[in-house]
This record gives structure tokens, sequence and C-alpha cells, in this order.
């Protein structure tokens, strides 16, 4: 039996694939069409310190290879969370990875203290590149001095593992990301949907209500892969790579790149059984190949 399981930080997961932030909801739609228990982690759509209405419709537009979404980060809040959404995640084994933010560093500091103290949740995962919400989001993860900052203050309140969710569009992704390792963070998520829009030539006007959105899917994995690489290469603590996986042979790539372990997000919406599919496929390519441990893979890009 080739070996599957993958640390990240102080988590170990007995595989390495989970689902992207907003794509799987808080996960019961996808619980009668796969068995949540196969997952390395759930990550749940991100959470908020009150519901958020999101962005007006249209929220999701389909392009080519890809899908662009302007949600706004729609959210029903930290208290019905814990109260409605997190005790059905609790019946399962797989560990909970809360995905959040806030419009303030006090904010995303009071949201991971709320959700830090619900039992059942494993790790945090810190989104500081939402391409779509007016204030907050990208903005926080797009300086050095930004993300050192609101990663420094989740570490030094919270005692679960934080994870720090960042973008693409910055001008230096080693920088950034040892913005986030050097202030303690126990992994990096890379990376979010790229800012992206269309246009509707009939009206002229945006297709999306807000105007401008974020694009994932396979479209996006050239991008994602160069970032994950950039900041494998830059940074000790554990990538978790995402960005147009659809298949276990996407999944290959990124660990080849340096990631430890993969979110898939876009690819949910097609096919809901995309990441057990994944998880399969990682297992025959090791048998294949003879190869009895999948973190021989990790990191191992010859030049
Ligand atoms: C509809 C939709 C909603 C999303 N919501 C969130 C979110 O709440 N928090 C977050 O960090 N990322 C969010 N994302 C970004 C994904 O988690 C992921 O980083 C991105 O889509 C790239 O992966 P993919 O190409 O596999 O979809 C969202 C993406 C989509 C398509």
């Amino acid at each position: 039996m080739p070996i599957l399981n993958v640390h990240v930080g102080p988590l170990e997961l007995q595989n390495p694939v989970m689902p992207a932030a907003g794509t799987f909801g808080y996960g019961e739609e996808y619980a009668s069409l796969i068995d949540l228990n196969q997952l390395g982690a759930i990550v749940t759509k991100g959470i908020s310190l009150t519901p958020q209405q999101g962005n007006p419709p249209p929220r999701i537009w389909e392009t080519c290879g890809g899908v662009l979404n302007s949600i706004g980060l729609h959210n029903v809040g930290v208290e019905v969370f814990a109260q409605e959404r997190l005790p059905f995640l609790r019946r399962f084994s797989t560990p909970v990875i809360v995905n959040f933010f806030g419009h303030t560093i006090d904010e995303y500091v009071e949201v991971a203290q709320k959700v830090s103290a619900l039992e059942g949740v494993a790790a945090l995962e810190a989104n500081l590149s939402c391409p779509n919400i007016k204030e907050g989001g990208i903005h926080f993860g797009s300086t050095y001095t930004s993300v050192a900052k609101i990663t420094n203050s989740l570490i030094r309140t919270i005692k679960l593992p934080i994870i720090i969710k960042l973008s693409s569009q910055v001008s230096s992704i080693d920088e950034i990301a040892k913005a986030a390792e050097g202030e303690g963070a126990h992994a990096i998520t890379l990376i979010n949907s790229v800012p992206a829009m269309a246009i509707d030539l009939g009206s002229r006007r945006p297709l999306l209500g807000g105007v401008t959105g974020g694009l994932s899917g396979p479209a996006i994995k050239p991008i994602a892969l160069k970032t994950v690489w950039e900041a494998a290469t830059a940074v000790k603590i554990p990538i978790i790579g995402a960005g147009g996986i659809t298949n276990y042979k996407d999944a290959l790539e990124f660990l080849i790149a340096g990631a430890t372990a993969v979110q898939v997000g876009t690819a949910n919406f097609k096919n809901p059984r995309t990441m057990v599919e994944i998880i399969e496929g990682l297992d025959a390519f090791l048998r294949q190949n003879g190869i009895d441990d999948l973190k021989e893979i990790i990191g191992s890009l010859k030049p």
C-alpha cells in the first residue's frame, strides 16, 4: 500500500487532497455524492463575523477554460456556522479547515478567535486574497508589511494552525510568502482566483454584477503552478496548491512543483467525484511506478 499521508504543519492528513474554499459550501451538498471521510481535509466556504449577502447577480460566468465569479464572499457568518453547519461536519473523521476573512485586521483576529474556540475545527485558513470584495481581501495579501502584520496578529492570539491564503497577483510571491513564514504561519495556500472580467457586447455592460471577479479553473493552472513553485523554493513551510486542478496528473504537477497538498475548486462543479478520483489516481500512479511514499514526489522537480 503506497503511503499517501502528508503533514501540513502540525496537521496530519490521510492524503493530500481537499476542496478549495467556496466551491464545497459547508460540505453538506456533497455528502450524498462522495464519502467525506475519504478526503484529506474539508475546507469550508469563507466565514466572516456577520452574515454577508455578497455581490449582486450575475455572480458566475463561464469562460474559455474557466469560470469567472464575483460571489463577494456571501456567507452565513460565524454564529450560524457554529450552530447550524459545523455540527454536520463533526460527524466525519476528516479534519475541518475553516476559511475566513475580515474587513480589518482586528476583525480577522475576532473571527479567528470565535472559530478556534469551536469544537471540531482543526485549522484556520485566512483568506488574504479575495479578488472580488471592495474592502479587504486581496489588499491584505498584496504587501510584505500587511501579510506580516496580519499573520503576526493571528499567530499571537490563536492556538490552532494558521494557513495563509495568498494571491498570484503580487510583484514578488517569494517576499510575500516569506512574510507569512517569518511571522510563524504554519502553511500557505496558493492561489486564489485571478482578478478578471467579461463584457456583454449587446449592452456594453460588464457581465458580472460585481463588474470584476475572479477567474478559476483550468485556465489558471499554469499561473498557479508557477506561483506555487516560486513560493516553494522561497519558504520551508508547506504550500497547499490550488488553481485549475481537475485530475491526478494536475495534482502531481503541483506536488512536483513543491506543494505538500492540493485543493480542488471549480472542477467540483463539473464532477463532484473529482477529489475521490484524484486520490485513487495518485494511489494507482504510485503503485505503477513502484513509489512507496507520496512524499518522494513532493518538490522533486528536476532542473
Ligand atoms: C465560486 C467560488 C467561490 C470561492 N470562494 C472562496 C472563499 O470563500 N474563500 C477563498 O479563500 N477562496 C474562494 N474561492 C477561490 C478558490 O478557493 C480557489 O482558490 C480558486 O478557485 C482556484 O482553484 P480552482 O481553479 O480549482 O477553482 C472561490 C472560488 C470560486 C470559484
